[in-house]
């Protein structure tokens, strides 16, 4: 165990809180708070009481050991207690209060039990008798107390496996991103078929795939992915009740919501499906270095495609498959990314947020909120990036807008400087090694624009951006 303390000191009690969640009683012993009361009271001082800096609250301690003391305090009306401020490094706070309340007076059978179940949940990774050595208990008993929760981190955890084993993520990444070893990733991959029989099972018997989603805790994409094994595109776009556009005008009214996540600036599933669709064929890999909610990583499943993901925020339980990476752009040779390795992605996806849009709704250091040079800049660096760390055959779909400072502006009075244009992107990409196949025109919903605002448009001769286009890129070849 590694605990830091630091020397004992006075502070205001108020600083002081009771956080329930790292507290392993039920309740406040109120017979030892008045006795407690009364020894302060007739001039006894007390051991300090131990608190740890809250994690959240900066400015305030949260009780590690003594909540009957503190209370005591309060209640003789002190304005001042005396505490041990502790580092726990890696111990759970919750299991090292119980560790020092069952000193004084045992945890009951239910406090050991909901102990044993918190500390589990916060740490999964702690065994029953780790637990059962802190807090007085044999192995045995805490392994019954958590073999439910144990049962569904272990599905849980096969499921992630599954996905990303499906997209194609090399084990050493599931292990690394999952925190657990590459035995044991192997271990679980080799029972996948029992995880997928209870799902197939309930799909032939007639349930649908929302029905057996819920019941077993899959992703729809995950059950699409499953049953439209072996199929064609073109089957797999008919199931999915896709109609599938054989022309360059993709316009979808809505975003599918059973692919992706409710996302700032998500884009259709349809519109990927058909990226997918005209340029890569099945199991190719796919790469998505701004994955954002996951529209990609999901479509590529129910079209039989790997997919590789990355984005600056990490949401590891929701999205283990979208892995961590922030583009810095103070770096730009970005030589440790998973392009590093011998694997090479067939296609790029790559959905930027766009200049200035949305800005707030993503993280802060986001390249939404850089200025046109810096934004372009980036964009010219990163083109030359993917271009370099990839195959001569690997293709670019990059999908963005026009971005005109429209807003309360007349469309003769705006600020073209200041725009970016179509042809602004084309140039760089130019000047990075990609050449220009096609341009798909993928407009936004023109609903974004309401009764209202449409005619304080017309009014003012404003032209808004409903356009949207997806540039499809070959490598330039090298002459
Ligand atoms: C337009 S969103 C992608 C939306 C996605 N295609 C979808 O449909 O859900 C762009 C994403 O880029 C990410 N991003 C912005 N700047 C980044 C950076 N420097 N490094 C990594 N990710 C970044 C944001 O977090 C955001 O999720």
């Amino acid at each position: 165990m590694t605990v830091r303390e630091n020397v004992s000191t006075k502070i205001a009690i108020s600083d002081v809180i009771l956080d329930e969640s790292i507290y392993p009683r039920e309740n406040i012993d109120h017979k030892r708070v008045s006795i407690f009361a009364e020894n302060i009271r007739d001039g006894f001082e007390f051991d300090p009481i131990e608190v740890q800096v809250h994690p959240e609250k900066p400015s305030q301690y949260r009780i590690l050991d003594g909540a009957n003391r503190w209370t005591a305090h309060k209640e003789v009306g002190l304005t001042r207690i005396q505490v041990i401020v502790k580092e726990l490094k890696e111990i759970d706070p919750l299991l090292y209060s119980a560790k020092m309340a069952i000193g004084p007076k045992p945890l009951t059978e239910k406090e050991t039990r909901t102990t044993a179940r918190r500390v589990f949940q916060n740490n999964p990774r702690l065994t029953a008798s780790e637990i059962g050595r802190l807090i007085g208990r044999s192995r045995q008993t805490i392994a019954n107390y958590i073999a439910d929760l144990k049962a569904v981190r272990q599905i849980k955890l096969d499921q992630k496996i599954w996905r990303m084993n499906r997209l194609g993520i090399p084990q050493e990444r599931i292990a690394m991103r999952l925190g657990e070893t590459r035995d044991i990733i192997r271990n679980h991959l080799g029972k996948m078929s029992m995880l997928t029989k209870s799902p197939n099972t309930d799909l032939s018997q007639g349930l649908t795939i929302p029905q057996v989603a819920a019941k077993h805790g899959w992703t729809e994409p995950m059950l699409w992915s499953l049953v439209l094994e072996g199929k064609s595109d073109q089957n797999r776009f008919k199931a999915l009740g896709w109609g599938l556009r054989t022309w360059d005008l993709w316009n979808f009214n809505d975003c599918d919501p059973r692919f992706g996540d409710d996302w700032p600036g998500r884009i259709p599933a349809q519109m990927i499906a058909h990226i997918l669709f005209y340029f890569s064929n099945p199991n190719d890999l796919i790469f998505d270095p701004m994955a954002g909610g996951g529209v990609t990583a999901d479509t590529c499943l129910a079209l039989g495609r790997r997919c590789w993901s990355l984005d600056m925020e990490d949401r590891a339980e929701l999205r283990p498959e979208i892995e961590p990476c922030f583009w810095d752009t103070k770096r730009k040779n970005w030589e440790d990314t998973i392009l590093a390795g011998r694997e090479k992605p067939d296609l790029i996806i790559f959905d930027p947020p766009y200049f200035q849009k949305k800005a707030d709704s993503y993280g802060e250091n986001s390249i939404a909120r850089m200025s046109r040079r810096e934004y372009l800049n980036f964009l010219d660096s990163f083109f030359r990036f993917l271009k370099n760390s990839t195959r001569k055959t690997t293709r670019l779909a990059l999908i963005n807008s026009d971005w005109r400072d429209f807003q309360s502006c007349p469309a003769l009075k705006e600020e073209t400087q200041n725009a970016i244009l179509l042809t602004d992107y084309y140039k760089i990409l130019e000047g990075a090694g990609w050449e220009l196949t096609h341009i798909i025109q993928a407009p936004l919903s023109s609903e974004r624009f309401n009764a209202i605002m449409v005619s304080a448009m017309q009014e003012k001769k404003i032209l808004g951006v409903t356009s949207r286009y997806i540039l499809l890129l070959e490598q330039k070849a090298v002459k």
